[in-house]
């Protein structure tokens, strides 16, 4: 009896040592970190009360003008880098990638071959898979693909056309499940692409007209080079995927001890996981003023030549980027361009302004539907 007494003050005891040892983790580095949670880190209420895309905007901005390269960050109790500085962010995913090339993702191939997919692998197996998958998505094969998915989105026109009567005030749609019924890869992008566009008919108008004139240019086909040209409509996703950023931050791992160049205090361990904010980033007013605002022309050619690229992260950069980005543009443009051509989109009474995120979901998601309503052109 006093022996098991003794083991579990024991293992007690080692218990509050290592909860200790994690909790103090930064601090213990000298690296500044907010205060974190016995448990849930620096990301209380995650999953419960609060959507990550906010919990990570907000931690970014209590540091935003501090001028460290990198903060501490608890996500629950993995003891994260939270990079700060977008140049630290542009090493760690191109210029040093290989120290960083690991997500740390957990995955088993063996005991749990579900896990085994190319966004969790990492090292020697994940080099070769990405190998493998990478030339699924050359131009070539975007060109192969391209015919079904305009196949795809001419019969999700013609549903629309059964759903919305050829009058004025045509019918009020719940966007959210119909794009799923385009594709559910890209139907989020798409969703909220529209009820930025129902708020704002005049971009709406601007892009129909874009849209219809580079049609005409080609003789009202929609084809590969057709959606290609219609610049401003990829203005106009750009800019959804800034304000509705899926994924809220990038992961990396570090392979070996990092020193950040020009802050010799500040090393990030070997093992140490890596959190890239990128939600964050393109809510940064310095990055982008009025970032609350929707405004395609921060993406015109002369703003996006004028900018870093890693400050606009929604695909990720580097060797690990989406390897699927291409694919997922491709199906945003042609769904967007088909919708435009035939339909009007606005805000009706059921529209909620602002929308109501869903703190159970890890990507960015809406409690409820959104509903809009559509009329022919
Ligand atoms: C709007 C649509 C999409 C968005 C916003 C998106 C976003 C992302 C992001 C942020 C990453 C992590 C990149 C990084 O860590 O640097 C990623 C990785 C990945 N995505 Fe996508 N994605 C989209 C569509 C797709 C599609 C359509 C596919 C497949 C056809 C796909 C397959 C993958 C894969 C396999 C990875 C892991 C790549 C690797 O680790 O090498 N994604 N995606």
């Amino acid at each position: 009896m006093l022996f098991i007494i003794y083991l579990l003050s024991a293992i007690s005891a080692l218990l509050v040592y290592l909860l200790h040892r994690n909790m103090n983790y930064w601090k213990s580095r000298g690296i500044p970190q907010e205060p974190p949670h016995l448990i849930y880190g620096n990301v209380v209420g995650f999953r419960k009360t609060r959507v990550l895309n906010d919990l990570v905007i907000e931690y970014y901005n209590k540091f935003r003008k501090s001028g460290h390269p990198f903060v501490g960050f608890a996500f629950i109790q993995k003891q994260s880098a939270f990079i700060m500085d977008t140049k630290l962010a542009k090493n760690i995913l191109i210029k040093d990638f290989a120290n960083f090339a690991d997500r740390g993702q957990f995955h088993n191939e063996h005991n749990d071959p579900l896990t085994g997919h190319l966004f969790n692998l990492d090292g020697k197996r994940w080099r070769e898979m990405r190998q493998k998958l990478s030339p699924t998505f050359t131009s070539g094969k975007m060109k192969f693909m391209f015919p079904t998915v305009i196949k795809v989105s001419e019969e999700f026109v013609e549903v629309m056309m059964e759903n919305v009567p050829a009058k004025t005030g045509g019918a009020i749609i719940e966007i959210k499940d119909l794009m799923a019924r385009f594709t559910t890869d890209v139907s989020s992008t798409m969703t909220y692409a529209l009820y930025e566009l129902a708020q704002h008919t005049d971009i709406q108008d601007r892009l129909r007209e874009d849209i219809q004139e580079v049609l005409q240019q080609h003789d009202g086909k929609l084809t590969y080079e057709c959606v290609k040209a219609m610049r401003y409509l990829d203005q106009v996703i750009s800019e959804t995927l800034r304000l509705y950023t899926l994924v809220p931050f990038l992961e990396r791992k570090a392979l070996n001890d990092y020193v950040v160049p020009g802050h010799p205090k500040y090393v990030i361990e070997k093992g140490t996981q890596i959190i890239l904010p990128a939600a964050a980033y393109h809510r940064d007013e310095d990055l982008y003023p009025e970032p609350e605002k929707f405004d395609p022309e921060r993406f015109s050619p002369e703003q996006v030549a004028a900018r870093d690229s890693v400050e606009w992260l929604p695909f990720g950069d580097g060797p690990r980027n989406c390897v699927g980005m291409r694919f997922g543009q491709m199906q945003t443009r042609i769904g967007l361009a088909q919708l435009l051509r035939n339909f009007k989109f606005t805000v009706c009474d059921k529209t909620d302004i602002p929308l109501i995120y869903d703190p159970k979901s890890l990507i960015i998601g809406t409690i409820g539907g959104i509903y809009l309503r559509v009329e022919r052109v």
